[in-house]
């Protein structure tokens, strides 16, 4: 099993447990990608990834992409790569029924390991009015440190953050701490129920 890989059980409101698993992106999933892409970012009439970059992330940038899958259907993804010890990235979105259920945090605690040891910063772009990312960046350790103009186009503005060297230590030393690095080993067995509320996944 990839490291980053793993499985736990949520308490769904439909059904009593619901199985959550994150796994590495993989050439297969370029279309669940696509369509998460549009069910999250293009209803809201924002724009999509464009499809070359997110073919890029399913085929060759995919140690550093996560998917996450409710009872085997894609709800949540992690997109990002890693260049000369940076890593950025690009893209944390998760389904809006499953938003709130801490989801975020099984891609975050997969995708922390991935860089940990590659990179001396961590580099983020969000949108000034979205608190949750904004927020989830900051518990990492990432400071805002700048504004893009015209981003993605005229107007677009983007607050860029950043995981600094520092924070980067921090973040490792948090996760060495809670036994979270160095681990290549099996996903928990299916039995174990996880739940929610002990905030185990930060
Ligand atoms: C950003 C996103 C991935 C966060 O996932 P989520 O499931 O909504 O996040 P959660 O509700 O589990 O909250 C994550 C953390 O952010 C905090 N948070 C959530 N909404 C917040 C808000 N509006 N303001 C401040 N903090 C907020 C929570 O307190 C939580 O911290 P905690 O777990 O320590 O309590 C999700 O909202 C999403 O997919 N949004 C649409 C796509 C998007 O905008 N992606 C980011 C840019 S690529």
């Amino acid at each position: 099993m990839p490291r980053g890989a793993g499985t736990l059980f949520v308490k769904s409101s439909k059904e009593r447990f619901m199985k959550i698993h994150v796994r590495n992106l993989e050439s297969g999933d370029f279309s669940a990608i696509m369509q998460l892409e549009e069910e999250i970012f293009g209803t809201s009439g924002e724009s999509v990834l464009g499809p070359y970059y997110v073919r890029l992330c399913c085929d060759f940038l995919n140690e550093h992409c996560f998917l996450a899958l409710a009872n085997d259907r894609p709800i949540a993804y992690l997109l990002g790569f890693v260049r000369d010890r940076e890593a950025y990235c690009t893209t944390l979105a998760v389904v809006p029924e499953h938003q709130g259920r801490r989801v975020v945090h099984m891609l975050i605690r997969a995708y922390v390991p991935s860089i940990i040891d590659e990179v001396d910063r961590c580099w983020f772009t969000v949108e000034e009015g979205n608190g949750a990312a904004r927020a989830l960046h900051a518990a990492l350790g990432a400071r805002e440190v700048g504004v893009r103009e015209d981003f993605y186009g005229p107007g677009d503005e983007r607050i860029v953050s950043c995981i600094d060297t520092e924070a980067v230590a921090r973040l490792r030393a948090r996760y060495e701490r809670l036994g979270l690095l160095g681990r290549n080993e099996p996903a928990p067995p299916t039995a174990t129920v996880v739940p929610l509320a002990m905030g185990l996944m930060q």
